[in-house]
């Protein structure tokens, strides 16, 4: 499951890029066209709600992947721990969860639109995905110059793979 994009937005640059972190064997527009294809429903999301797909119940998924989403849906560092709670409770224990985000970015654009987003660190992603259930198993780090970077003012992208603990109790 995918939460936070939308049918219509461009995948691209989750393909264009051939990064060590993930080895393409296939072109990226294949990857986009499998992707794309194996889409069964596009369900409504609201990462700030509980059941962030209500009305919608659904057994827990094997793997939640969430791009730049989160970090644009909160306002505050209170608001994205209790997003990240949220969209943990559409996963399995064991299931997996794939981030990409990015770190210490207030701003970035679409065209001439600018939106807000939330600052925070890599130390604070680590905490919050910890005290969630998450171990961390990969984590990618990859820094992105000011002077090449014309959209926002993130430090770095982060790309990540975590796992749900099988057992974990959740502090209120
Ligand atoms: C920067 S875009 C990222 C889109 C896409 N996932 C990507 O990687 O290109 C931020 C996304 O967060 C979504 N979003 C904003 N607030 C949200 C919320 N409360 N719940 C779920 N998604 C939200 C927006 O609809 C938008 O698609």
């Amino acid at each position: 499951m995918d939460v936070g994009s939308s049918p219509l937005w461009d995948l691209r640059h989750l393909f264009q890029t051939d990064t060590e972190f993930v080895s393409f064997r296939e072109k990226w527009q294949e990857k986009e066209k499998k992707l794309r294809d194996s889409i069964k429903q596009v369900l409504k999301c609201d990462v700030h709600q509980n059941n962030p797909l209500h009305p919608v119940e659904l057994e827990p998924v094997d793997c939640l992947m969430t791009s730049l989403c989160l970090e644009a849906a909160c306002k505050d560092k209170a608001a994205y721990c209790t997003a990240v709670r949220n969209v943990t409770s559409l996963l399995k224990p064991g299931g997996m969860l794939i981030m990409i985000t990015v770190l210490n970015e207030t701003f970035y654009t679409v065209d001439k639109h600018k939106f807000s987003c939330l600052k925070f660190d890599q130390a604070f992603l680590e905490k919050t995905l910890k005290e969630a259930g998450y171990e961390i198993e990969q984590l990618e780090n990859f820094i992105i110059p000011k002077t090449i970077n014309t959209i926002s003012d993130c430090d770095a992208a982060i790309f990540l793979v975590a796992r749900k603990k099988e057992c974990f109790v959740l502090n209120q």
